[in-house]
Order: C-alpha cells, then sequence, then structure tokens
C-alpha cells in the first residue's frame, strides 16, 4: 500500500569552507570596478575552500549539522544520494565516504549523481519518489549537494567561483516544505555551454551562450511545470519563486524571463523580484555559487529569513544544470516552520569564516592541481572532517 503524504522537505543544513574572498579584493586585484561584481553579477563574497577541505568533507560536515539542528535520527537513512559535479575520484563516490563519516546503516542505498548542477535536484526528486513509492518504509532519505566551483584565475567566469554542501533530509511528514511528487516540468538538450574535461580541475565555460542556455531551459520546464499543474487541478500561486544561483543577476534575468512568459511585462516582473526572489539571495552572494547546492542554498536563504510568515505558502523552486537539463516543480511551507527554522540557525556557519587576501587567494587556487595528490600529513587543527591527502594512492580523511 502507497502511505499518504505529505513528502519532501523535513530538514536542511549548510558547510561552507572556512575562508572566503571579497568580491572588491578581486575587483581591485583585476582592476574591474568592484560595481561589475556587486551589482552587475550580485555576488559580494566566494568561499575558498583550503586543500583540507574537499566535496567530502564539505558535504559530512553538512549533513552532520543537519542531524545535530534538527534532532533527526541517522540509524533511519535508508537511502544516501550525493550530488556534485567536482568528484575526487573516477570510479568511488563521494557518497561512501560521507556514510562512513556519518556512521550511517550498512542497510542503507547509498550513490552519486551528477549532471552539473542539476545533480542534487536529481537526488530530491528521487528521493521522493522513493517516499512516495512506499520503498521507504518509513525511513528517511538524505541529500547531499557538495562541490567547489573553480574557474581559470582571472577569466570572465573567476568572480562566480564558490565552494559548500547542503544537506537536505527528505521524510513523510516534513517539518519545512511539502513536495508534489510527479508535479514537475523537465528540460533536457545537448549544449556546450559549461564542461570539464577529465583532465582539468577549472570549469571550461561559453558565458554568455550559457545564460542564454539557462533561460531557455527555464522556458521550457517552467511551461512544462505549468501544463502539469493545469492536467493535476494544482492551481495555488506561487508566492515565492527560488532559482539555481550562479550568481544573483542571473537569478533576476530568469524571474524576468518568467514572468513574462505568465504574461507580465518586464517592468510588472521586475516590480516583483524584491517580493518573490530577493529574500533567497542573500545566502548566494555571500557563498557564491555552490553548483549542485545552488538551488538549495537559495530555499535555505528564503526559509531562514522568511518561514514563519510563509507557513500554508506555495513556492515555485527552478534547478538548472549545464549540459543541459533543468526542471520545475513546488513545494508548500510546512506549519511551524517558521519557529523550526529559527532552530536550525541556517545561516550560522557563514558567520564563522575568515576573510582572505588576494596572494592567500591565489596560492590556493595555484596549489590546486596538486592538491589531491599531496602525501598525507598530521591532522589539521580544528573541528569536523578533514581531508588529509593520500597514502598509497588512497585518500585519507580525519574526524
Ligand atoms: P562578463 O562577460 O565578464 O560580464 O562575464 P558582462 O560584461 O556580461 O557583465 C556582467 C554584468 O555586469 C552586465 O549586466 C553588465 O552590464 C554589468 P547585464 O547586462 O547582464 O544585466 N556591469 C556593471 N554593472 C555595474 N557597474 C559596472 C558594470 N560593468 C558591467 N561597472 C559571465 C559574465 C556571467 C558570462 C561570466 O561571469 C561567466 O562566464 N560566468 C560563469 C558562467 C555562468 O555562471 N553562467 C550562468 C548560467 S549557466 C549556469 O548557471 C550553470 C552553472 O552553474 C554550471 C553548472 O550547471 O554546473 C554555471
Amino acid at each position: 500500500m502507497h502511505p499518504v503524504g505529505p513528502f519532501g522537505i523535513d530538514a536542511l543544513a549548510l558547510a561552507v569552507p572556512e575562508q572566503y574572498l571579497d568580491l572588491t579584493t578581486l575587483a581591485a586585484a583585476r582592476g574591474v570596478a568592484p560595481g561589475k561584481y556587486l551589482d552587475g553579477l550580485g555576488v559580494q563574497r566566494m568561499s575558498i575552500a583550503a586543500p583540507h577541505e574537499d566535496p567530502v568533507s564539505l558535504g559530512a560536515a553538512a549533513a552532520r549539522r543537519l542531524f545535530e539542528t534538527s534532532g533527526a535520527d541517522p540509524s533511519q537513512v535508508g537511502l544516501l544520494v550525493v550530488g556534485s559535479e567536482t568528484g575526487v575520484d573516477h570510479s568511488k563516490p563521494i557518497a561512501i565516504w560521507i556514510h562512513k563519516l556519518l556512521g550511517l546503516s550498512q542497510q542503507c542505498r547509498v550513490y552519486e549523481t551528477k549532471h552539473a548542477c542539476f545533480g542534487g535536484t536529481a537526488g530530491v526528486q528521487t528521493a521522493l519518489e522513493w517516499l512516495a513509492s512506499g520503498a521507504a518504509r518509513g525511513r528517511s532519505a538524505l541529500v547531499i549537494c557538495s562541490d567547489i566551483a573553480r574557474y581559470e584565475l582571472a577569466s570572465p567566469g573567476e568572480p562566480t567561483q564558490g565552494a559548500g554542501a547542503v544537506a537536505i533530509l527528505l521524510t513523510q511528514d516534513p517539518r519545512l516544505l511539502a513536495l508534489e511528487p510527479g508535479v514537475s516540468g523537465s528540460y533536457a538538450r545537448e549544449v556546450d555551454d559549461f564542461w570539464r574535461p577529465l583532465y582539468r580541475k577549472d570549469a571550461l565555460v561559453d558565458g554568455h551562450l550559457s545564460v542564454q542556455c539557462y533561460l531557455d531551459a527555464l522556458a521550457g520546464a517552467y511551461q512544462a511545470w505549468k501544463q502539469v499543474c493545469r492536467e493535476t487541478g494544482q492551481v495555488a500561486p506561487l508566492v515565492r519563486r527560488c532559482y539555481h544561483v550562479p550568481y544573483g543577476k542571473m537569478a533576476k534575468k530568469a524571474h524576468r524571463h518568467a514572468r513574462t512568459l505568465d504574461g507580465l511585462t518586464e517592468e510588472q516582473a521586475d516590480a516583483s523580484y524584491a517580493a518573490e526572489v530577493a529574500p533567497s539571495l542573500r545566502l548566494p552572494a555571500q557563498v557564491g555559487n555552490v553548483y549542485t547546492g545552488s538551488l538549495w542554498l537559495s530555499l535555505a536563504s528564503l526559509l531562514d529569513a522568511q518561514a514563519g510568515a510563509l507557513e500554508g505558502q506555495r513556492i515555485g523552486l527552478f534547478s538548472y544544470g549545464s549540459g543541459c537539463a533543468a526542471e520545475y516543480f513546488a513545494g508548500t511551507v510546512a506549519q511551524g516552520a517558521g519557529a523550526y527554522a529559527q532552530g536550525l540557525q541556517l545561516s550560522l556557519p557563514l558567520e564563522k569564516r575568515k576573510a582572505l587576501s588576494f596572494s592567500d587567494y591565489e596560492a590556493i587556487r595555484r596549489g590546486d592541481a596538486e592538491a589531491d595528490r599531496r602525501p598525507a600529513g598530521e591532522p589539521v587543527p580544528g573541528k569536523g572532517p578533514r581531508f588529509l591527502g593520500v597514502r598509497d594512492d588512497r585518500r585519507v580523511y580525519q574526524g
């Protein structure tokens, strides 16, 4: 017998690297007017991962924080999916190291998903359908999105870097956001807008093409979602909209595009941006692009700011992954989510970071190529999971 919903997001938690680069520092070093980054792109800081911070350590840190803040029971996790496009091994998934670091059950299904920034959302949709199908048998699903976004130094993509992980727990009777199984619009098309060949640590991108591909995919997924809503009688309006946020201005362009498809003029679409979108961009502007976690960081930003005011209201969610695949869907904020979200202290990890100097930032980035090959050394001071290096070609983690 199929269980009765609702199903959706019960808890969220973030992990970010300990250091960030201020975009005014980058602008000064690159001889660019700071307004181009701050206003033109809508970014203020970008998280920069040190050699001991990788997608495994960040993902495990986010999930540990999720269990601590939500009180959820790790032994109840029956499905662990890690979405990432910056994996650390061609074969072994990030998910299995995280499974060990979290001490999850050996009866848990564990794997990694990849489709550029869409990989995490693919995991969320799979987890949602696993819950709704009855296969979960009362267990929960943990989806972790974890990435380090890198572009070539001094390239146009450089100010749109970032790093971080978002852990998402999905259950029946969720305390944050009820999702709508089966009510989504998908879009996919092969395109060379952004990619990362096997021999590179930093991504290659046709930047302006990627913006157009994002908007085309949004139109395709949004129209498909609206059609499914009509067919299934899901007519509640969207009061907020969260987007994939490679940089804040992209969400503004996306919102204008989607709302004009609804028949609004560009002026009307822009007038709705402050209320419908801006609250979800506060945390992304402080972290940068986190690839798979980007949409979910934007949702965390919204719930951190407004969960109480949004209880019972429906919000739209758009995920885009270059290459490309996209999905539009929606969810309703749970009753009681306001007080509960306050207790999750979603933005707290951002408050503990330290600013990098430009020379330290460049030194970290120039060491990227060798970071995965360095011999495992002494333990790294501080709390939480850390990547120590390799021993006998095997990755070694502390914590
Ligand atoms: P660019 O070509 O250097 O920048 O790089 P630009 O010349 O297009 O300027 C950007 C904006 O700043 C413009 O505003 C300028 O007018 C404005 P817009 O016309 O777009 O509204 N501007 C200023 N504003 C105020 N004061 C000033 C000033 N000067 C200029 N002084 C680009 C921009 C996004 C192309 C580059 O950063 C890039 O290639 N980034 C990486 C690719 C990317 O993020 N693409 C987004 C869509 S694809 C996606 O989201 C998928 C992705 O996440 C990967 C995945 O799926 O895995 C990337």
